[in-house]
């Protein structure tokens, strides 16, 4: 792997493929055995989880359905600020187990602001898969249940996750060179 330029900034391997596919063998061997007879949904945002949903969903043995949904943000009423809304989303949820899978938790803004929207469809239970956390960067109360790996305070790119919309076909992940950039 060797350091690369994507619009004005320079990368540099962060994460080989070897190690990204070894990581979600293992989330998925823990989601089968916690999901057995359960049946989960797993709901993938877009558009940048993508590539993790599908590579993690041709691991999962169990019975499981998956489906696609985009976030989009809108004025809330009163004090409750942005809310975000699903676009996408046609399944019934009551009763069903929701894992929702996200690309990266970054603030933790994002899925804040989603899950009053998803609690209100009265699903039996919700989890959260991560390819990615920035802990430093967590500014929400959103813990994930399934993280595939905790990554410094630096933007990245490549699986799935894009620079100004380039980037997300790699199959490494690259971070921000400072030093270069
Ligand atoms: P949050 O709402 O702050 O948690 O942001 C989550 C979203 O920001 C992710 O779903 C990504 O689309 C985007 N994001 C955050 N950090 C990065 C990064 O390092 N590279 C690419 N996209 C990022
Ligand atoms: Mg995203």
């Amino acid at each position: 792997m060797k350091n690369i330029t994507v619009h004005d900034k320079a990368f540099k391997p962060y994460l080989q493929k070897e190690a990204i596919q070894a990581r979600i063998l293992e989330l998925a061997a823990e989601i089968d055995k916690d999901y057995q007879d359960k049946q989960p949904l797993f709901l993938a945002i877009l558009n940048g989880s993508f590539i993790f949903a599908a590579d993690l969903f041709k691991h999962i043995t169990i019975e499981a359905e998956i489906s696609f949904i985009k976030l989009a943000s809108y004025k809330g009423t009163s004090s409750s600020g942005n809310v975000i809304t699903a676009i996408g989303l046609e399944e019934n949820l009551r009763d069903r187990h929701i894992i929702l899978l996200e690309d990266i938790i970054d603030t933790g803004k994002t899925l804040h602001s989603f899950l009053p929207e998803l609690i209100q469809r009265q699903p039996a239970s919700i989890k959260i898969a991560t390819f990615l956390t920035k802990p430093e960067a967590l500014q929400y109360p959103i813990t994930a249940d399934y993280v595939g790996f905790n990554i410094p305070d630096k933007f990245v790119l490549g699986y799935g996750l894009d620079y100004d919309g380039l980037g997300r076909n790699l199959p490494e992940l690259f971070i921000l060179d400072e030093v270069a950039s």
